[in-house]
């Protein structure tokens, strides 16, 4: 619809006052150096080869800390909501959805020049009872496909890429989970979830996300086999995400390149999707960040995220550990210097 001059002029300038805050941001994260850091923020260095650089674990509450939204549009050019794309979340009950969160967490990103990703359409956890109530597949079946079409119709071009599957593997590796999906329609349920996104989305890269398969060798073996045997059966399915929540063991060196190359050779993408390292050790915690880094990139690897990027919101399972790139008070760490320097290092992508 075309509007007189001053109209459009008006709603323009209303937008701009809605969201003036992430405006300025947008306008400190051009700033050559990263606000406080001494040097260049992280998605410079990453946009000059095409890499993307994100942090995950984005309660959109978080925003209303100036220096939180500061730091994370500065420094990164992806995004992806900690828990508010799970179930329970964003679909709290049969005829409600609660998109409010995320679509903060989208315009934020927006009006930053970031994209986002969507993590959570099945996750471990967080699903509820009118869901899992459902005991026959084909009404299960139903409910996913109207809850994966709500979402990602919502979000279409907006989040340009999909965890789909998390966690399908048990944690130490040893069988799928028999987690809700699972239960009720067996372990066709990961090949059903992707058949119902791409439909949902077929323009978005769809991605099985998974831990630990990076320190055990069985469990990455398993991972291997599903995904090939997703793959050899025609199911739509664009790369694998690696947690890589590290705990205190250094990853074996050429590990993260070799799984690269053997879904390369699938003609899937790897992608590390919650960087994070728990340990008490900060040396120890800068040369992991450093070293999987380096690797990945020079593996091929072009999009990296981390789990949130401040120990002031951190998650973590080790008593005491500060896992992130940040401490509280957003003063870059060792880490944040180590991945740096990988991001400035790298000649160019693959
Ligand atoms: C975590 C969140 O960070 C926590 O807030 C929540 O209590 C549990 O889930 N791998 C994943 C994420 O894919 O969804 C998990 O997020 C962390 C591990």
């Amino acid at each position: 619809m075309l509007l007189p001059e001053d109209d459009r002029f008006k709603i323009q300038l209303e937008g701009w006052l809605r969201s003036r805050h992430a405006f300025i941001l947008l306008a400190a994260s051009r700033g050559k150096n990263g606000f406080g850091t001494g040097t260049t923020p992280l998605r410079k260095e990453a946009e000059k080869k095409d890499i993307l650089i994100g942090s995950g674990a984005i309660n959109p509450a978080y925003l209303n800390d100036t220096q939180f939204a500061t730091v994370l549009a500065q420094q990164f050019n992806s995004l992806s909501p900690e828990n508010e794309l799970k179930w329970n979340f964003i679909h709290p009950a049969a005829d409600h959805y609660n998109w409010e969160p995320t679509d903060r967490l989208v315009d934020f990103a927006e009006c930053n020049k970031m994209v986002v990703k969507g993590h959570g359409l099945i996750s471990s956890c967080c699903n509820p009872d009118y869901l899992v109530n459902i005991t026959d597949p084909a009404l299960f079946r139903a409910a996913m496909t109207s809850h994966f079409e709500a979402i990602m119709h919502r979000y279409a071009g907006k989040m340009d890429r999909w965890d789909v599957v998390t966690e399908a593997l048990a944690t130490q590796g040893g069988g799928l989970q028999e987690n809700d999906f699972y239960k009720v329609l067996g372990p066709n349920y990961i090949a059903e979830a992707f058949r119902i996104a791409r439909a949902a989305d077929a323009d978005a890269k769809l991605f099985i996300n998974e831990n630990m398969v990076e320190s055990l060798p069985g469990k990455r073996q398993e991972l291997y086999d599903l995904v090939s045997g997703l793959v050899a059966d025609n199911v739509p399915i664009d790369g694998v995400a690696l947690q890589m929540h590290i705990t205190e063991v250094p990853v074996v060196p050429g590990v993260i390149t070799q799984m690269v190359s053997d879904y390369y050779a699938l003609g899937l993408e790897v992608t590390i999707a919650e960087l994070d390292v728990h340990t008490l050790n900060a040396t120890l915690q800068t040369q992991i960040y450093g070293d999987v880094v380096d690797e990945a990139l020079r593996a091929g690897i072009t999009d990296i995220s981390v789990w949130g990027f401040t120990d002031k919101h951190a998650y973590t399972w080790l008593p005491g550990a500060k896992p992130l790139m940040f401490n509280e008070t957003y003063h870059a760490k060792g880490a944040f210097y180590a991945v740096h320097a990988a991001l400035e290092d790298l000649v160019s992508a693959h």
